[in-house]
């Protein structure tokens, strides 16, 4: 072997031996740098005669493209050893189970509304829906509650702004509000036409009052109904409740009571108990709702005459429906979003 193939074979040596590319590169310098050993021998080329400078040039020419040959090999080792390790740090095994999101659920809630919904339209009850930001008027004057009237203070108002052609805005307190928009938009429907249809709606969402305890949350759900026709009345509420009640429940085993009460948008007033013959609950009457014959002056904002026009209204809690039908103690778990709750009603 002489010294140009010896060169090579040191340099090579060296290369493979660098396992970076800062030190793959200080390995290139003693051999291609400025005071390499290559750049050596051609540095003292300039002292051989004409003829044999030719044939010692190539030589190491030669010997220059094979140190860089050798160099590029190792470059590209060093580069796809490195991405080799990065992938395998970064590596992903498809083969694991995935982690699974399992099926979705409506709220407890939502599926009593569903319910609700769904039996009262087999009744032939229309189902309405109105804001939640409602008219004083709405909420309180036109169902009978004029300002400084005490009943107004049997709820606790969140106020939006207190000043307003209708008195202001406010977050409804209940769904009564309803029974006025939906009755007005009915009757402009319906003029002119000899006999007006029955109104036969409910209109379930949420309402708000300020209070807070395990039955009461500033944000809960009511269900308003109205029915009125020329001749409806106090046995056609009670008949639609039993058969409400007996359908959401499920159960023939029921037991209804009205217990006399007040409420301005009604007269007579009264409040609306179940009781269930069977179960854990067996016995106890329970408040479901409350409900009325509507007060003339509200059939009056209505656009109707109380002389001929009559009916019942009435108001439930979903949200009690829904503990008592699942059997839950504190209403705050259906507002948590705590899902080992909430996953049991899938
Ligand atoms: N709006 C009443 C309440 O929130 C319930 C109700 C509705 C009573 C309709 C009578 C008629 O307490």
């Amino acid at each position: 072997m002489n010294d140009l193939d010896q060169l090579v074979d040191q340099a090579s040596g060296d290369f493979a031996r660098a396992t970076t590319p800062a030190a793959l590169e200080d390995a290139k310098a003693r051999y291609l740098g400025k005071a390499g050993q290559v750049t050596d021998l051609l540095k003292r080329l300039a002292a051989l005669p004409a003829d044999e400078k030719k044939v010692r040039g190539a030589e190491i020419n030669q010997v220059k493209q094979r140190i860089e040959a050798a160099l590029q090999a190792r470059r590209q080792a060093l580069a796809e050893a490195e991405l080799d390790a990065q992938l395998k740090a970064e590596a992903l095994d498809v083969t694991l189970p995935g982690r699974r999101r399992g099926p979705g659920g409506l709220h407890p809630v939502s599926r009593s509304m569903e319910r609700i919904e769904a039996i009262f339209g087999s009744m032939g009850f229309d189902v309405a829906d109105g804001p939640e930001i409602e008219d004083d008027w709405y909420n309180f004057t036109a169902l009978n509650t004029p300002e400084d009237h005490p009943a107004r203070s049997m709820h606790d108002t969140f106020y939006v702004d207190t000043r307003g052609p209708r008195g202001g805005h406010l977050l409804r307190t209940h769904t009564s509000p309803m029974q006025v928009r939906y009755a007005v938009q009915h009757v402009k429907r319906h003029a002119g036409s000899a006999q007006m249809p029955e109104i036969r709606v409910i209109a379930p969402g949420r309402t708000y009052r300020v209070d807070s305890d395990a039955t009461h949350s500033p944000m809960f759900h009511q269900c308003e109904g109205l029915w009125i026709g020329e001749n409806v009345s106090f046995k056609d509420l009670k008949a639609v409740f039993a058969d409400f009640f007996r359908h959401f429940f499920e159960t023939d085993d029921l037991q209804i009571r009205f217990r006399p009460s007040f409420f301005p948008f009604t007269e007579p007033s009264a409040e609306v108990d179940i009781a269930f013959a069977s179960g854990p609950l067996k016995g106890k009457w329970l408040e479901v709702a409350g409900s009325g014959q509507v007060h003339p002056n509200v059939v009056r904002n209505f656009g109707l005459d109380p002389e001929r026009h009559i009916g019942f209204a009435f108001g439930m809690g979903p949200d009690r429906l829904t503990m008592l039908r699942y059997g839950v103690n504190d209403l705050r778990l259906f507002y948590e979003g705590d899902l080992r709750f909430l996953s049991q009603f899938k």
